[in-house]
């Protein structure tokens, strides 16, 4: 069976650039992506392709082809909900901030506002997909409210989460490892597996295409970003033991990567992992355990993000100990304030909580980053709440020019792994700092050797 008209709730990070790809690869299905963020479904309707709302490489292409044909932004949320056969739900799934699982559960209350919506809209069958990353039963909420407050109609409720990265989300979505999708065993159930399973068949092989039953599906979700943070966790854990020893941790991981049955990739000391995902879902998976009374399981998983926390904090106090102990009106220069390279996603970047720190220290941070805005950054720092927003304004400044940022600096700290850090004239910007010069190169992105040729004081993480 095949539907004509799809929506999706949530025009973010996810919902924007799935339902580009699903659109361009199905020229004959309506897909609609609504959202209450008036100014981001302006943004993704702006003529000039430069100004969608996220910064994702190859989206603006897909955007342009699509949009207008078979792709619309749109604010108005219920009428798509009518329209469509199939409703996905790809709403933020924040920590929660307030009350019983405080800085641990998910905040589903988005995700049930977007339920009982549909449920008061739809006056036809529908499908309803989970796009959104979610506690592992989560359909069952959903499936309550939609039969207890819905019209009568029959709802069949699917999950698919969604496993593209930042940075690469085009590629991810075009070239997927995997596409999974999991429903209920009864016939409906399956039928509606069918259906979904018929969009994603017009671009993905089938033998790519896992189906399970609901439960497996919410849950692999959570727990494939767990294995994932954990790599970066084990081996940023190896640093610090490789800085005590004098072994060094991009020969360490090389090494051990080639062991096929532990794998190259993911093994890229860093000063902690960021991204709006990994400790969200982490926390949640720990929260789920400890509330079935499973502690050594959530031991073990919320080691994971201490060990994050660790070496951000270590990070920031290397820096100080590194500049004499002291770094009181020392001018610290970042290159890089997003969480990782090509996305201008600054959520629980480490440069938030690096900057922090370093303020607390009073040194004052100048930051380059190719795709951050000022406010941005300002905006992140503001959020923790540590000091006013006069001050952070006062210790936290941008610059445009990375040249001009390093001018007279003690210190430039690598933060983000942008490429086009690598081509920089690196003389010149030795030039204008301040001597001695350092770099904290916490990507271990850049050529050692030739940075200490010219002069600079080298330290990259675990090195
Ligand atoms: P996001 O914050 O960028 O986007 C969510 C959007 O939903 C926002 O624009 C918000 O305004 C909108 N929204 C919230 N409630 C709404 C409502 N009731 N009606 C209409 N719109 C509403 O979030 P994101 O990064 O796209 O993540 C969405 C989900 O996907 C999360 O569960 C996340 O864990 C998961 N996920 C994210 C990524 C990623 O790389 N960002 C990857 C895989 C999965
Ligand atoms: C991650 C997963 O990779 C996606 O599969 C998943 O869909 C997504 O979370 C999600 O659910 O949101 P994302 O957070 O966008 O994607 O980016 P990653 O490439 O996973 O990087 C996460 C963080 O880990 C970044 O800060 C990155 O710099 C860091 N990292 C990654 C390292 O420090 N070292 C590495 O070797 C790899």
């Amino acid at each position: 069976m095949k539907i004509k008209s799809i929506c999706c709730i949530g025009a973010g990070y996810v919902g924007g650039p799935t339902m580009s790809v699903i659109a361009q690869k199905n020229p004959q299905l309506k897909v609609t992506v609504v959202d209450i963020n008036a100014d981001r479904i302006a943004a993704w309707n702006c003529k000039d392709l430069a100004q969608l709302p996220i910064f994702e490489p190859g989206l603006d292409k897909v955007v342009g082809e699509a949009r207008g044909q078979n792709l619309f932004f749109s604010t108005e949320v219920d009428k798509a909900i009518d329209e469509a056969e199939m409703i996905f739900i790809s709403v933020n799934t924040p920590t929660k901030t307030y009350g019983a699982g405080k800085g641990m559960a998910a905040d589903l209350q988005y995700v049930e506002l977007c339920a009982r919506q549909i449920a008061k809209v739809s006056k036809s069958d529908k499908i309803v997909v989970e796009k959104s990353t979610l506690p592992v039963k989560t359909a069952e909420a959903i499936k309550d409210i939609l039969d207890n407050t819905g019209n009568g109609i029959h709802f069949e409720i699917l999950s698919n989460p969604e496993f593209l990265a930042e940075g690469t989300a085009i590629q991810d979505l075009e070239a997927p490892d995997r596409v999974l999708i999991g429903g209920e065993p009864t016939e409906t159930g399956q039928e509606a597996i069918e259906v979904l399973k018929n969009i994603y068949a017009t671009w993905v092989p089938e033998s790519q295409i896992i189906t399970t039953n609901l439960w497996s599906s919410e849950l692999s979700k959570l727990t494939a970003n767990a294995f994932l943070a954990q790599r970066v966790s084990s081996i940023n854990a190896l640093t610090e033991l490789c800085e005590k020893t004098g072994a060094n941790i991009t020969e360490v991981a090389n090494a051990i990567g080639t062991d096929s049955r532990i794998g190259s990739k993911f093994l890229n000391a860093s000063v902690g992992f960021g991204g709006s995902c990994f400790q969200k879902d982490i926390l949640n998976l720990v929260y789920i355990c400890k509330s079935l009374g499973l502690n050594q399981a959530a031991d073990y998983w919320e080691q994971v993000v201490i060990m994050n926390n660790h070496q951000r904090t270590r990070f920031a106090n290397q820096i100080v100990k590194a500049l004499y102990g002291t770094v009181a009106d020392k001018k610290i220069v970042f290159f890089g304030w997003a969480f990782k390279k090509n996305t201008n996603d600054t959520r629980e970047s480490a440069a938030i909580y690096i900057a922090d720190k370093l303020i607390e220290e009073h040194a004052q941070i100048q930051v380059y980053d190719p795709k951050v805005t000022a406010l941005q950054m300002q905006s992140d720092l503001n959020y923790l709440n540590s000091r006013s927003e006069p001050e952070n304004a006062k210790y936290l400044t941008t610059h445009s020019d990375p040249y001009d940022a390093v001018a007279g600096a003690h210190a430039l700290a690598i933060i983000t792994e942008w490429d086009e850090f690598k081509t920089y004239d690196w003389r010149k910007i030795y030039d204008n700092m301040s001597k001695p010069a350092f770099i904290f190169d916490g990507r271990n992105l850049l050529n050692r050797s030739a940075l200490e040729s010219i002069g600079f004081l080298y330290r990259g993480i675990g090195q």
